[in-house]
């Protein structure tokens, strides 16, 4: 059974995505052992607890400096003893040490199809304004694992969405979400608790199922 951490910052709508997913069987041989948010009114952590799922805020904010929260991140992330890590809108640098610790061990669902309209300030709404502003037809998601960089680590899934006449950032956020975020985070959940997904040379590939 995979264990998986999810690290969460705001609505959480990607969270019960996997929660769903495991409660219907669409992830299959995995659970959601803790939920850790960096903020403490993150809508997450009521989803969280409404799955019984233990949940806990530990915020830079709280500590005099970053190496001191670093540590006590780290320490927080150890104690639930995760296979598996999933950045699920988790807006907070992950700390060398993590990184490096817990490698092709971190999941991240960015709002894009990388490498576009990723990378340092690409978050959020910010994401599908440049997108946009840009004119681009077709955007989309992708999973990816989380190395020392911003959205650079080796990509796992990721899935298109059509840019439509009339679209704003908030509808294009939505759509994407609905139609890509949702689906490919908890199928990479899957694949993943499964020994489907390998990294070779910096690239992830996905294995074919057994027959
Ligand atoms: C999603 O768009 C995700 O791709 C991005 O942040 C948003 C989080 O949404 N990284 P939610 O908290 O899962 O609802």
């Amino acid at each position: 059974m995979l264990k998986v951490l999810v690290l969460v910052s705001g609505g959480g709508t990607n969270l019960q995505a996997i929660l769903d997913s495991i409660a219907d069987g669409r992830i299959k041989d995995a659970e959601v052992v803790g939920v850790i948010s960096n903020n403490p009114n993150a809508y997450a952590l009521k989803r969280a607890e409404a799955a019984g799922v233990p949940g806990r805020c530990i915020s830079p904010k709280s500590f005099g400096t970053r190496e001191e929260f670093n540590e006590k991140f780290l320490e927080a992330v150890d104690a639930c003893q995760p296979d598996l890590i999933v950045l699920a809108g988790f807006l907070v640098v992950i700390p060398p040490a993590m990184t490096a610790k817990y490698r092709n061990r971190i999941i991240n669902i960015h709002p894009s199809l990388i490498p576009s309209f990723c990378g340092t300030g690409y978050y959020g709404l910010k994401v599908h304004e440049a997108a946009l502003e840009r004119g681009v037809k077709v955007v989309g998601a992708t999973v990816h694992f989380v190395d020392e960089g911003t959205d650079t680590g080796p990509i796992i899934l990721q899935k298109a969405v059509e840019v439509r006449p009339g679209d704003t950032p908030e509808i294009l956020q939505r759509r994407v979400m609905e139609q890509a975020e949702w689906k490919i985070l908890p199928e990479a959940v899957d694949l993943i608790a499964h020994g489907r997904v390998s990294v070779t040379d910096g690239r992830a590939a996905v294995t074919e199922e057994d027959r």
